[in-house]
Formats: structure tokens, C-alpha cells, sequence
């Protein structure tokens, strides 16, 4: 196709921009191994087996999926195998592969895929901030900044003590409690720095900060309060015609 050289020119600065505009970190952290290099403590003979127990919740997880359609059921035994091992060396997704009947590559590609599978250890809580539009909107810079000049590590780091570990990720579907982040299976949310250091010192001494928003809303209501919905409803039979 034929395009002037002011088109061309058009064209490149629009993709400069494009490329400028994503500002997200490069996956190099825990989740964001792409390529595998075998390391003494990740190759495929990196001893790995399912314990006992959860070779029988693989089971109950594999009756729920038809007959055939075993690799539905990918991402919670790989979840099981990473909540065992604490991350996925290449022979726990082996071992998922040879579990679900499927060709390995068919394992890399979801645990590669998803920055919740981890490719390699993390610390005892493993931060994931999210800085996708909403909550970066809602000022996630801010947060991640915090977290950074607390710990004294950058995304994709470790803490010399193995405590924390630091991810920058897309969308947790939290949007509407922006901006917030993951530590382990916990949601934080409607988070200002002053609250993230705070679940950070929480956390250093040894206790669990209570989930959820931190701005006083309950849940994902309206933060100007409730619009609708605001009286107890009137239960059966309301608006129905009494000569009906
Ligand atoms: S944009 Fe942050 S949770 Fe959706």
C-alpha cells in the first residue's frame, strides 16, 4: 500500500505517542517470566508432587468438566500447585500438564499469561498494585510511590528480608474502589499512601490488616452515599392491583 511521506509521518508520530502513553513496568517481576532458562532450583527435575490431599481436590475439580474437556480445569490446579509450592517451577506445570491429559505448552501458556501465576519465589506477601486507567485516575501513582520509598524496593523487587515483594499489574477488577492493591489473597482498597503504609507496618508486625475499602464505604456503594435503594423495600404484592 502506498502512503505520501506526510501520511507516513502522521503515522509514526501517532504510534510514538501510542507507545509513549503506556507507562506500565515491563513484566519483570514474579509473574513475568516469558522464556524458560533451567536454574538449579527450576528445571524439570525440580522435585514436585501433589500432596495427598490435594490430589483429591484435583479430583473434585476435574468431575465438575466433561468428559474431553480436562483443560478447562488449567488454572485452578495450577492455582493448587503454586498455593503448594509457593510458586510454579517448570516441573509443577509439567506435572499439571501430565495431571489434565494436555501438552505442556498448552500450561506454559496460561501460567505465562496470568500475573497471578508466579514463575518464581516471591516474598511472604506479594503486592500487586494495580495501575490500569481507574485507578490511575484515582491516583495509584501515589501508592505505588509509597510502597516503593517504604520498602526500599523497586516493582519487580524483593525485599533482602524476603518479605515483601512488589508487582505492578492490569486491572484487578476493583475499579470502582480505586485505587487499591492485592496482598496476597486480600483486596485493599480506596487506599491513600498514608493507609498502604500503614497495612505495610500492619503487616510487619505480624498481623492482618483488615480487607476492603479503607474510606469507610462498606463495600462498592456510591461514595457520596446511596441514591437509591435507600428504604427498606416493600416485599411481595406491592403495585399488584387488589381487584386482580
Ligand atoms: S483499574 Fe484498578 S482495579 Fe480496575
Amino acid at each position: 500500500m502506498f502512503l505520501s511521506s506526510a501520511v507516513r509521518s502522521t503515522v509514526s508520530q501517532a504510534a510514538r505517542q501510542v507507545r509513549g502513553l503506556h507507562r506500565s513496568a515491563a513484566r519483570a517481576g514474579a509473574g513475568g517470566i516469558f522464556v524458560h532458562r533451567d536454574t538449579p532450583d527450576n528445571n524439570p527435575d525440580t522435585p514436585f508432587e501433589f500432596t495427598a490431599e490435594n490430589k483429591k481436590r484435583i479430583d473434585a475439580i476435574l468431575s465438575m468438566y466433561p468428559e474431553g474437556h480436562k483443560q478447562a480445569a488449567t488454572i485452578p490446579v495450577l492455582d493448587l500447585a503454586q498455593r503448594q509450592h509457593g510458586w510454579l517451577p517448570i516441573s509443577a506445570m509439567n506435572k499439571v500438564a501430565e495431571v489434565l491429559g494436555v501438552a505442556p505448552m498448552r500450561v506454559y501458556e496460561v501460567a505465562t499469561f496470568y500475573t497471578m501465576f508466579l514463575r518464581k519465589p516471591v516474598g511472604k506477601y506479594f503486592i500487586q498494585i494495580c495501575t490500569t486507567t481507574p485507578c490511575m485516575l484515582c491516583n495509584s501513582d501515589s501508592i505505588l510511590e509509597a510502597i516503593q520509598n517504604k520498602l526500599g524496593i523497586k516493582v519487580g523487587e524483593t525485599t533482602a528480608d524476603k518479605m515483601f515483594t512488589l508487582l505492578e499489574v492490569e486491572c484487578l477488577g476493583a475499579c470502582v474502589n480505586a485505587p487499591m492493591v492485592q496482598i496476597n489473597d486480600n483486596y485493599y482498597e480506596d487506599l491513600t499512601p498514608k493507609d498502604i503504609e500503614q497495612i505495610i507496618d500492619e503487616l510487619k508486625a505480624g498481623q492482618v490488616p483488615p480487607p476492603g475499602p479503607r474510606s469507610g464505604r462498606f463495600s462498592c456503594e456510591p461514595a457520596g452515599g446511596l441514591t437509591s435503594l435507600t428504604e427498606p423495600p416493600p416485599g411481595p404484592g406491592f403495585g399488584v392491583r387488589a381487584d386482580l
